[in-house]
C-alpha cells in the first residue's frame, strides 16, 4: 500500500479533509501516516485503523519514508520544507492546497473533474507536484466547466461575494463576534416594536464604526459591511486574488499558451464558508439557453443547473442552501441586454470542500487507482 504522509490535518482544511477521507473509505487503500509540528509522539487521529505516534512534520527522514505527503499545512510551511525535500533526492508525490507551488512549471493544479487530462498528462511524464487551485477558481470551473470544455468561452468577468472561511478560521469567528455586538448594542431598541429603525441603524452604525469593534483579524468589520479587497495589493490596482483568476484558471485548463481573459472584483462579504461569484460570459457564439443549459448541467456530477427563477434562486442559489455540501449550483443564467453572446451566471460553491479538501483526495485516489 502507498504510504501517505498527512500533514496539518487538525486545521480547518485539514479537518474537512480528514472528515471527507473518513467518509470515502480512503484510509483502506492507503498506509496513512500522520505528522505534526507541535505534538510528535502524540497518538494519531481515529480513523478507524491503528496509526503510527505521530511524526516529526520537520524530520525530513521521516517525511522522505513517505511515497506521498498530503498538506494543508499552510504556504509557510510548503516553502520550509518542500526545496529540502526535494533536494535531499525524495522522488514522492507532493500533493498540498497552498498557493506556493501553483505556478511553478512542474506542478499540476488538480481539479479532476475538469482537468483530468492535464492530471494524466503530467503523471506520464514524471510529474510530483499535484497543487489544489484557489477555491474561487476552482468553483468557478466546477460549474463552468462545460463551456470550457465546449470552447464556448471568449471572456469571463467574475465578480465575487466571497465567504470569511477564505481568510481562516480566526476570521470565521470574528464574523460571529462581529455579529454579536451589531446584535447587542441594538437589542434594547429592538425588542421594543415602538423603537424607530434609523436609531436602530444609528446604533449599529455607532459600534461598527467603534475602535472596540472586533476586527483584530479582518482589519474592519465584515458584518453589517463587506470588504472590497482579497489577499495582496499588486500595487496595478489589481488584487493577487483576481490576478489568480485567469493566470490558474488557464493552467488548470492546460491552456496558458492561449490564455483565455478572466478578470474581475473580488469581494469578502459575511457568508461562512460558502463563495459565491456573479459571472458575465463572453461567449464565442450565441448559442440558445437551453443548449448553454445542458452544457452546463452535463459536465460533472455534481453541478446543478438552478432554473432562472425568483423561488428556486432563494432557495437553492445561496450559501445557506450549499454550505456543507459538494453540490455546486448554477443559476440565474440569461442572455444579457447587450447581446446573444452574451451570458449572465450565478454560482455557490463551498469553499472548504471543492475549493480546498476534496481535490487532494481525489488526487490520491488518482494516484492509488
Ligand atoms: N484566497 C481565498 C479567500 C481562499 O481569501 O477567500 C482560498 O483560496
Amino acid at each position: 500500500m502507498m504510504r501517505v504522509g498527512l500533514v496539518g490535518w487538525r486545521g480547518m482544511v485539514g479537518s474537512v479533509l480528514m472528515q471527507r477521507m473518513r467518509e470515502e473509505r480512503d484510509f483502506d487503500v492507503i498506509e496513512p501516516v500522520f505528522f505534526t509540528t507541535s505534538q510528535v509522539g502524540g497518538k494519531g487521529p481515529d480513523i478507524g485503523k491503528d496509526v503510527p505516534a505521530l511524526k516529526d512534520a520537520r524530520n525530513l527522514d521521516e517525511l522522505r519514508a513517505m511515497d506521498a505527503i498530503i498538506s494543508t499545512q499552510g504556504g509557510d510551511y510548503t516553502s520550509e520544507i518542500f526545496g529540502k525535500l526535494r533536494a535531499a533526492g525524495w522522488k514522492g508525490y507532493w500533493i498540498d492546497a497552498a498557493s506556493t507551488l501553483r505556478m511553478e512549471a512542474g506542478s499540476v493544479i488538480i481539479l479532476d473533474p475538469v482537468n483530468q487530462h492535464v492530471i494524466q498528462d503530467a503523471l506520464a511524464k514524471g510529474g510530483r507536484d499535484f497543487i489544489g487551485g484557489n477555491c474561487t477558481v476552482s468553483l468557478m470551473l466546477m460549474a463552468l466547466g462545460g463551456l470550457f470544455r465546449e470552447d464556448l468561452v471568449d471572456w469571463i468577468s467574475a465578480m465575487t461575494y466571497q465567504a470569511a472561511s477564505g481568510a481562516g478560521a480566526q476570521n470565521m469567528r470574528e464574523l460571529l463576534s462581529q455579529m454579536g455586538e451589531a446584535h447587542r448594542v441594538a437589542k434594547t431598541l429592538l425588542d421594543d416594536p415602538a423603537s424607530a429603525i434609523l436609531d436602530i441603524d444609528r446604533e449599529v452604525a455607532g459600534t461598527l464604526r467603534d475602535n472596540s469593534f472586533p476586527t483584530a483579524n479582518f482589519g474592519v468589520p465584515l458584518a453589517g459591511s463587506l470588504i472590497p479587497w482579497i489577499d495582496k495589493d499588486l500595487g496595478n490596482g489589481q488584487s493577487k486574488e483576481e490576478w489568480k483568476a485567469r493566470a490558474e484558471t488557464n493552467k488548470i485548463l492546460g491552456r496558458s499558451d492561449d490564455a483565455i481573459a478572466i478578470d474581475g472584483l473580488c469581494v469578502r462579504i459575511g457568508a461562512m464558508r460558502c463563495h459565491s461569484q456573479a459571472l458575465t460570459v463572453k461567449l464565442k457564439k450565441d448559442v440558445p439557453m437551453d443548449e448553454i443549459e445542458a452544457i452546463v448541467a452535463s459536465h460533472n456530477d455534481w453541478v446543478k443547473v438552478v432554473p432562472n427563477q425568483r423561488q428556486a434562486s432563494m432557495t437553492d442559489l445561496t450559501p445557506t442552501a450549499v454550505t456543507g455540501t459538494l453540490t455546486v449550483p448554477v443559476g440565474r443564467m440569461r442572455k444579457l441586454y447587450m447581446g446573444g453572446e452574451y451570458l449572465s451566471a450565478f454560482t455557490v460553491g463551498d469553499q472548504l470542500l471543492w475549493g480546498a479538501a476534496e481535490p487532494l483526495r481525489r488526487m490520491l485516489r488518482i494516484l492509488v487507482e
